[in-house]
């Protein structure tokens, strides 16, 4: 694919659809059920209005975060997403090039379908690593310490999927992985009957030796449940809408819990983000990064590496003229008055 005509991530979109065989395109784009908190989460970033301040000196930006010991140079992150190779035949080998390319961390799924140790090899960026807690507890902790060993900086349990979501779209194509396609570190499509439970965070707290967040809370009672519990960060996810049809959009939940936080551990969001104001707006309500995820499978679809990399590059461009143009120069200076309210 002709990567100089995707101008922004929505033609990206529309690109992958052409592009990709419909049961990889279906599985990527659909979310849980009417799909209202996919739509919510767009609507919800697009209905925040920007309040900018002008005659300041915007000659100088800092884009910089700090997360867990690493300087990331602008605050947006690769989200985990399963089954690469059914987008890209390089598959998550591509994704950690891209990654490497715009100097973007990178959470590789538990669903990785490129054994983790060769992900590691190509990788020039800090690589996380998200966790799906199976039945064989034993199974789990050797995996957390596979991740540890080829060097994953963070780990991302995901608490939102006890069982996959309603996907009616997905079951329309009858999606399953092509025999070549094979995730080595997963035995079954969400066949948990061990479910994941407050204790199991306690334990995976117990041995983990690089830090422990939680991906997928939508409330602060959670959120400070979490914190009591000792994780070192949140992540505030409704899983992009494909799990629980009608969850508010994250960036509606995120101030809420951001309150409840108060910065005691970072805090992370995902869901709809698609343009630098996106992420601007997300960082004024509270969250200290942002992740991308349909859009870097889009990427990966339409250019292997070259798209993941474009992928983030026109985010990063979008993101640092947004805070140009609303006269926010560092990230500390991103907050809520940069969100307009009537008066
Ligand atoms: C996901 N997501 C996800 N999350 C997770 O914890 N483990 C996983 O294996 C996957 N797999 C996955 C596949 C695909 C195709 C998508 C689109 C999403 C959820 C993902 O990490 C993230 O929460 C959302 O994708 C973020 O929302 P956007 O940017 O996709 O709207």
């Amino acid at each position: 694919v002709d990567l100089s005509d995707i101008i922004n991530l929505f033609d990206l979109e529309k690109r992958a659809a052409e592009i990709m065989t419909k049961m990889a395109y279906e599985y990527v784009a659909s979310g849980a059920a009417d799909e209202l908190t996919v739509r919510w989460n767009r609507e919800s970033l697009d209905n925040l209005k920007l309040n900018p301040s002008v005659l300041r000196d915007v000659s100088q930006l800092d884009t910089r975060i700090s997360l867990f010991g690493d300087e990331l140079p602008y605050p947006i992150l690769i989200a985990p997403t399963a089954f690469h190779k059914i987008m890209h035949p390089e598959g998550e080998l591509a994704t950690a090039r891209g990654a490497g390319v715009a100097s973007a961390t990178y959470v590789i799924s538990s669903f990785t379908t490129t054994p983790l140790e060769e992900i590691a090899e190509v990788a020039t960026q800090p690589l996380w690593f998200q966790l799906y807690v199976q039945d064989d507890r034993s199974l789990v902790k050797d995996l957390v310490q596979k991740a540890e060993a080829v060097g994953c900086r963070a780990l991302c349990v995901t608490v939102d999927t006890p069982v996959p979501g309603i996907r009616n779209r997905q079951d329309r194509v009858n999606f399953r992985l092509p025999d070549e396609v094979k995730a080595p570190y997963m035995h079954g499509l969400g066949d948990q009957k061990k479910l994941l439970t407050w204790a199991d965070i306690d334990w995976l707290n117990s041995f983990s030796n690089i830090p422990v967040l939680l991906k997928g809370i939508l409330n602060p009672a959670d959120a400070e449940q979490a914190v009591q519990a000792g994780v070192s960060g949140i992540i505030v996810s409704n899983h992009s809408g494909r799990n629980l049809d009608t969850v508010p959009a994250t960036i509606d939940v995120l101030p809420g819990i951001a309150n409840q936080v108060n910065k005691r551990v970072p805090l992370l969001m995902d869901g709809g983000i698609r343009r630098g104001t996106d992420v601007l707006k997300a960082l004024a309500q509270g969250a200290d990064a942002v992740l991308v995820g349909k859009p870097v499978c889009f990427g990966l679809a339409c250019g292997g590496a070259d798209g993941v990399s474009k992928v983030m590059t026109i985010l990063r461009t979008e993101f640092e003229l947004a805070m140009t143009l609303t006269g926010r120069t560092t990230i500390a200076s991103i907050d809520r008055s940069v969100i307009w309210k009537p008066a």
